[in-house]
C-alpha cells in the first residue's frame, strides 16, 4: 500500500474510532435536533407537549399523539376518545376539538357512539371560562317539555323507522325551575343521553334559534381543552434558545434536552 494512502486511512480510521467512543449512539444533541421539527397539518403546526407524523415520540408526552389524516385533519385520541383538532394554542396550552363521531353528525352511527368521553385529568382538562353543556337525549318515546324546534330525527339501524330525539343547550343542573323539572322527569322516556360541550356563544345561539343545522354547527366549532404535561418545566427549560422540551423514554418523565453539538464537536475534533 501507498505510504501516503495508508496514513490517510489510518486517520480517517482513528477519527471514525474516536467518533463512535465520544459520540453515544442517542446524545441529548441529537435529541436536541429531533425535536426541531414541529407537527405540522394543514393549519396545525405545534411542537411540545405533541408529537406525531415526523415529530419522534421523544419530542411530546406519549398521551398527546397527533395523527394528520385525509384531507390534513389532525386527529388525537386521548382515553380511547378520538377528536378532531381544530385550533391549538401554545401561549394558552388548549386546544380546540371536537369529538371525530359527532362531527357534522348528530345521530350516533352504532349503540357504542351513545357515550360520554372521559377526560384523561392527569394530562388535560375542560377549559372553565366560555363553554357549557349541551344535552342530547336519543330515542324518546314521548314529548318531553322542549320546543319542537329543539327536536331532531334520526333514522334508526334498520328500515325507515326514525327516532325522536331532542338537544338542550346549556347547563341542566343549575335551574331547579318548572321546565327544567319537568324536562328532567320526562327525559326517562329516552333510551340515553349523551353529554357535548360547546361554546357558550353558541348556546346563545342555539337558544335563540334551534334548529338541527344550528345544533351542528354548534357542535362543529368544537370546545377547548388544556393540557398540563409539566408546563412550567418546559417553560424553564425552553427559557435558553438552546434547550429543548421532551420526554424520556427510558426513564418514563419530563426531559430537557440541550444542544451540546458544539462540545461534542471540539471533544473529537483534532
Ligand atoms: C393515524 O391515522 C391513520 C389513518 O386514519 C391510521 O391508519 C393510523 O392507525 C393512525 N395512527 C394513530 C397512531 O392513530
Ligand atoms: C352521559 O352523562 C350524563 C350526565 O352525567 C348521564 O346522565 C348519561 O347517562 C351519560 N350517558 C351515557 C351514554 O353514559
Ligand atoms: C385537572 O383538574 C384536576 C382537578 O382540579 C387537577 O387535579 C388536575 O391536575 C388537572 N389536570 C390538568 C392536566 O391540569
Ligand atoms: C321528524 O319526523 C316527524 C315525523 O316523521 C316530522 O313530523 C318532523 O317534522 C321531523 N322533524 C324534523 C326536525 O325533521
Ligand atoms: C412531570 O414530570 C415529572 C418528573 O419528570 C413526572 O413524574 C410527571 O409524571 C410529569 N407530569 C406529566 C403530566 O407528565
Amino acid at each position: 500500500m501507498h505510504p501516503y494512502l495508508s496514513q490517510n486511512v489510518f486517520f480517517f480510521l482513528m477519527v471514525t474510532v474516536l467518533i463512535f467512543i465520544h459520540e453515544p449512539s442517542s446524545s441529548s444533541a441529537d435529541e436536541y435536533s429531533d425535536c426541531a421539527a414541529d407537527f405540522e397539518c394543514g393549519n396545525i403546526r405545534v411542537g411540545y407537549p405533541f408529537w406525531g407524523s415526523d415529530r419522534p415520540e421523544h419530542c411530546g408526552h406519549p398521551k398527546l399523539e397527533l395523527n394528520c389524516t385525509t384531507g390534513d385533519v389532525t386527529v388525537i385520541t386521548i382515553s380511547s376518545d378520538t377528536y378532531r383538532v381544530l385550533d391549538v394554542n401554545e401561549n394558552d396550552h388548549t386546544l380546540t376539538a371536537v369529538r371525530t363521531d359527532y362531527w357534522d353528525n348528530v345521530c350516533p352511527q352504532t349503540e357504542t357512539d351513545l357515550r360520554n368521553i372521559t377526560l384523561d385529568t392527569s394530562i388535560v382538562n375542560y377549559t372553565t371560562q366560555g363553554y357549557q353543556s349541551l344535552t342530547l337525549f336519543y330515542t324518546c318515546t314521548s314529548q318531553l317539555a322542549l320546543p319542537s324546534s329543539n327536536q331532531f330525527n334520526c333514522s334508526s339501524g334498520s328500515g325507515s323507522e326514525s327516532t325522536t330525539n331532542y338537544f338542550l343547550a346549556g347547563e341542566l343542573t343549575l335551574p331547579r325551575n318548572a321546565p327544567y323539572a319537568l324536562l328532567l322527569t320526562r327525559s326517562g322516556t329516552c333510551q340515553a343521553s349523551v353529554v357535548l360541550r360547546i361554546s357558550e356563544t353558541q348556546v346563545e345561539t342555539l337558544e335563540s334559534q334551534a334548529s338541527e343545522e344550528n345544533l351542528k354547527t354548534a357542535i362543529n366549532d368544537g370546545f377547548e381543552l388544556e393540557w398540563d404535561a409539566n408546563n412550567t418545566l418546559c417553560d424553564e427549560c425552553q427559557s435558553d434558545s438552546s434547550r429543548r422540551c421532551g420526554y424520556s423514554l427510558t426513564s418514563g418523565g419530563f426531559a430537557c434536552f440541550s444542544n451540546t453539538q458544539s462540545q461534542v464537536d471540539r471533544q473529537i475534533l483534532p
